[in-house]
């Protein structure tokens, strides 16, 4: 396996920070100006303008990935613990006051949160939040799909890593692959479009069918999305024997796709897949937009663009460190918008450079605690 060294990111000497990082990111952003000029923008240390929130709102789920948490399932937090609506509302405003545009419910599995619904819906009304989109294993979306997109909800990403029934009952433990495509069809029938398959590669789970999964989202329409294991939760499953990465999945799928990197590959702001245009070699209309992202072997928290909030309120500035701010401590003591906004503001310069994962630096917490 390849792996890059740290991230480019410049070393910030003794300019002031916020000076410094605004003459950076006209720099790094020259080739990108769909984004507004925002004086209120989170910009941090690296020159990271950050306008996407993942906000996880349970670390309950209804499955039991194995690579993602034990057969008995992780521990969840008490359910008072957890924000509630009223205060994951007022915090995304507060987040949209600082320049976020993007907002992804997460979980966990964010349907198995009571009341899902609801909270789209106020999430939605929020003036500002450009983008509203959910990460779901499908599994409650046969029911839900109406709902959520008549709530607001713009695009959802759905966890599929395998086509075999058989194969997905292993590896979810307690899923059911019937049930989540049910849960797409739903979803095509609400009227959600640009809907994105996840799949997360894996040695042994699902590296003889990328070409198969590839072939099913462009039959359907769906973006795919190839993930690259991460260090995250259950650790035995890091290592050389179920670790695939990215390129190798690159050359598998190029026996039967014709791959063709897109125009806005890797720029500021792109979020970390890198995009891709596949045309079936036997059958030239056949296509399909293919994500892969490569998050150990071709590190990319130089683009990084987003912060997450957990289930119980804590600022999580990066995927791969705990996070310390926890917001829904200030806001429970009676703390005001602008404490709360100076705050999320002065935690954004404290975010790492990038994740240290190719260092050994395994996250023991389980994906479902923080939302991916
Ligand atoms: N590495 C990469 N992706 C993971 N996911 C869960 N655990 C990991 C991991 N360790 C994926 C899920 C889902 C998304 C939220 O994160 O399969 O698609
Ligand atoms: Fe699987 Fe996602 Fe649930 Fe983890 S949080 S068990 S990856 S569905």
């Amino acid at each position: 396996m390849t792996i890059q060294s740290a991230c480019s990111a410049p070393v910030v000497g003794s300019q002031p920070p916020a000076q410094l990082a605004l003459s950076q990111l006209r720099l790094a952003g020259s080739a990108r100006t769909t984004v507004p000029p925002n004086p209120f923008s989170l910009v941090d240390l690296q020159a990271r303008r950050v306008e996407y929130l993942r906000v996880s709102v349970t670390d309950r789920c209804n499955y039991r990935c194995s690579y993602c948490m034990p057969a008995e399932g992780a521990s969840v937090v008490p359910r008072l613990d957890l924000l509630n609506f009223d205060e994951i509302t007022t915090l995304v405003r507060l987040f949209v006051d600082l320049g976020i545009r993007k907002v992804r419910i997460t979980g966990g599995e964010p349907l198995v949160r009571r009341d899902i619904v609801r909270l789209v819906g106020q999430i939605a009304a929020i003036p500002g939040v450009q983008d509203l989109s959910m990460t779901t294993n499908g599994h409650l979306l046969a029911d839900l799909a109406k709902p959520l997109r008549q709530a607001g909800l713009q695009r959802l990403n759905v966890s599929i890593d395998t086509l075999d029934a058989q194969r997905f009952a292993i590896v979810t433990r307690q899923g059911s692959l019937a049930a989540v495509l049910r849960g797409l069809q739903a979803a095509d029938a609400a009227g959600f479009t640009h809907t994105k398959l996840n799949a997360v590669v894996l040695r042994g789970l699902n590296d003889d069918e990328l070409v198969a999964l590839a072939d099913f989202a462009s039959d359907r329409g769906y973006i795919l999305r190839f993930i690259e294991y991460m260090p995250i939760g259950v650790d035995n499953f890091w290592g050389p024997e179920t670790f695939l990465p990215i390129a190798q999945v690159r050359e598998q799928l190029a026996t039967a796709w014709q791959l063709t990197a897109q125009d806005d590959h890797g720029l500021p702001g792109g979020g970390p897949a890198r995009y891709w245009t596949a045309v079936r070699r036997d059958n030239p209309a056949r296509t399909l937009r293919l994500g892969l992202i490569a998050a150990v072997s071709e590190k990319f928290c130089q683009l990084c663009n987003r912060v997450r909030l957990s289930p119980t309120g804590t600022l999580r500035e990066c995927l791969s460190t705990a996070g310390s701010l926890s917001l829904r401590d200030l806001l429970r003591g009676g703390q005001s918008g602008t404490v709360v906004r100076n705050a999320i503001a002065a935690a954004l310069l404290g975010k790492v450079d990038g994740h240290r994962f190719d260092q050994a630096q395994p996250t023991l917490e389980s994906m479902s605690a923080i939302g991916g």
